[in-house]
């Protein structure tokens, strides 16, 4: 086993894009924390695929609409990856719901796993961490007002907002970007076929890849010199 570049906290790593962020990382010579909530077997799937890799991977359950459990996620990442250098927020709720139909659950569900949880994870992995650096994976919906994910595409919004000021107040260390995917994967339990369809509006008319996501967040995390950035990689949808 070569020398880990360092380890990287992937939330939402057991499944579809984060777990293609999680195998990325490990094949780029990180050790991976991987973050899920009840994913259990999908995650040690992902664990057993990694440690193949020659990388050591631990499994770290959290449930980031819980402000404790979300408290004690980075500790406890430390105490089995003190060298923890990157951390990805992925992790997600997708669900369709108007300004009208929106109740406070799903109001606050959405707003503490895509914000509250990015924000205290980021700011525990910046008090224990001279260099390294934050992804928050968003959504090309921040470029538009979609009346049909109101709290969905607002905590997004709040989220590219906070990839912003963090970049301004944790440089030159710790450098902080976004990656904003477009049509890549249906919801679960929804069909290729309808995005395909969708697609066809998009400039590049077709959908995308999880490997497009993973070539967006490697870029980001190898360049030294950009931050506070956001990569679109939605074949132009948020034109
Ligand atoms: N799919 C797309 O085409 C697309 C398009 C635009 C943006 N994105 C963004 O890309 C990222 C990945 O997308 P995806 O479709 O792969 O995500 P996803 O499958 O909808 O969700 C990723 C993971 O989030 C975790 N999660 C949900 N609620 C949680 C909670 N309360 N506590 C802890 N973890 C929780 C789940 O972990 P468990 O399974 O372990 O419960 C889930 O596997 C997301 O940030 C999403 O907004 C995706």
């Amino acid at each position: 086993m070569s020398m880990p570049k360092g380890a990287a906290l992937v939330t939402g790593g057991a499944r579809r894009i984060g777990a293609a962020i999680a195998k990325a990382l490990a094949q780029h010579g990180y050790d991976v924390a991987l973050h899920y909530h009840t994913s259990a077997e999908p995650a040690e799937r992902m664990a057993r695929t990694i440690e193949d890799l020659g990388r050591r991977c631990r499994l770290f359950r959290c449930d980031l609409n819980d402000h404790d459990d979300t408290a004690a996620l980075v500790p406890r990442v430390r105490e089995q990856f003190p060298q923890l250098t990157v951390l990805v927020n992925n992790a997600s709720v997708f669900e369709q719901a108007t300004l009208r139909d929106t109740g406070r659950e799903l109001f606050e569900r959405h707003f503490n796993v895509h914000f509250r949880a990015p924000f205290f994870l980021t700011q525990a992995f910046a008090e224990g961490c001279s260099e390294g650096q934050v992804v928050n994976i968003l959504d090309t919906r921040v470029r538009r007002s979609d009346p049909h994910h109101t709290v969905y595409t607002l905590s997004k919004k709040a989220l590219l907002e906070l990839t912003r000021m963090a970049a301004r107040e944790l440089g030159p260390g710790i450098r902080v970007n976004g990656v904003a995917p477009g049509m890549i994967l249906p919801p679960p339990g929804g069909v290729v076929d309808e995005l395909e369809r969708r697609s066809a509006g998009l400039p590049l008319k077709r959908i995308g890849d999880t490997a497009n996501v993973v070539a967006a967040v490697l870029f980001l995390i190898d360049n030294p010199f950009v931050t506070g950035e956001c990569v679109y990689v939605d074949g132009g949808e948020h034109l």
